[in-house]
């Protein structure tokens, strides 16, 4: 199976799939979000992964949809935490409905998440629920720690890269990790395919990064400037803060501190910032970087090239997205 079959049966079985029905006012916005798609690809992760180490994928597709059902819970919360008006193009869950509903159903999904996990088999069940568990709570952290920064100056690099590690690439690495486990790997493959996954999810949050400033509005899916309006402090604004000096520190410096401010203007300040700084450039270079990491793990799984290649490919691809 190539990604884009695995993707087509995936898309399936969520059509199908019932996450609960009464009172309409909960499940409504479950099936809105899933609805909305996304790349799914953490469930292609695990979905690939295990393709590498047993023919029988289906065994994979109960646990890869609860590694979706338990990322778009982290985004329904996520963008309430983020005041974010758009996902995927639409209106975000809060904004259509009300924040009480988007933190009730997203609570239920993370309920659905673990139902999903039930299909898994007897022994290798516990194993899972505890490196799901780590990872739920890790993301939580991650979460903790990004809203906390919003409020600080003195977030260095290397703050910046723990924080993401844990709010984005820890599921990444589980996705990866539960298709190792659930297709047959064994201990140290497991291993290797979560470290790949970990150093592609910083890849992956760079990139999320670069593309909250230099998304093209029609094919991101959400605001543009995001990250910006909200003093988030993403890889970029670090750099910016680190690299700026003279004028164009003290115009960056002016820009984080106003407390009111014309988004779309502040936006364009500090966008042209960037690009005076040449910190898109620098962020590539260390998307890139990690990618590369991530894809050395990959190249060290003592198993035929041939088994690989429809996860490497999948893969190199993610680097050059849009969206
Ligand atoms: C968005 O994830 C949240 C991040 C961790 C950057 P995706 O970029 O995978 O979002 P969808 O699921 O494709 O919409
Ligand atoms: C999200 O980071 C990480 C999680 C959802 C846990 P962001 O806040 O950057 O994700 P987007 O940009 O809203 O998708
Ligand atoms: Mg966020
Ligand atoms: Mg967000
Ligand atoms: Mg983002």
């Amino acid at each position: 199976m190539n990604p884009e079959q695995l993707l087509q049966k995936l898309q399936t079985e969520f059509d199908q799939h019932v996450y609960g029905e009464n009172p309409a006012e909960l499940y409504e916005p479950i099936k809105y979000i899933m609805s909305l798609g996304g790349k799914r690809f953490r469930p292609l992760l695990t979905l690939l992964a295990a393709s590498i180490y047993t023919n029988e994928w289906e065994k994979a597709l109960k646990p890869a949809m609860a590694v979706e059902v338990f990322h778009n819970f982290t985004l329904m919360h996520d963008d309430i935490m983020d005041q974010a008006p758009l996902r995927r193009g639409n209106p975000t869950v809060h904004q259509k409905w009300n924040a009480n509903t988007a933190i009730l159903s997203g609570d239920v999904m993370l309920i659905k998440a673990y139902d999903l996990l039930l299909d898994i088999p007897k022994e290798q069940l516990r194993r899972v629920l505890s490196r799901f568990n780590q990872t739920a709570a890790e993301v939580c952290e991650g979460q903790q720690l990004d809203m906390n920064f919003e409020t600080r100056w003195d977030v260095t690099e290397e703050e910046y890269l723990g924080m993401i590690r844990l709010k984005t690439s820890v599921l990444l690495g589980f996705a990866m990790e539960l298709g190792g486990i659930v297709g047959g790997a064994d201990d140290h493959s497991t291993q290797l395919l979560y470290a790949a996954g970990e150093n592609m999810g910083i890849g992956f949050q760079l990139k999320d990064d670069l593309l909250d400033v230099y998304g093209d509005p029609s094919k991101f899916g959400k605001q543009v400037g995001g990250d910006i309006i909200s003093n988030k402090k993403t890889f970029l604004l670090i750099e910016a803060l680190s690299k700026a000096t003279g004028e164009t520190k003290i115009e960056l410096e002016k820009w984080i501190s106003l407390k009111t401010f014309d988004k779309s203007e502040k936006v364009e300040a500090v966008s042209a910032i960037y690009e005076t700084l040449d910190i898109r450039t620098f962020t590539g270079q260390k998307i890139r970087e990690y990618f590369t990491r991530g894809i050395s793990s990959l190249e060290q799984l003592n198993i035929s090239s041939e088994r690989k290649e429809p996860l490497l490919e999948f893969v190199h691809k993610l680097v050059d997205r849009e969206n």
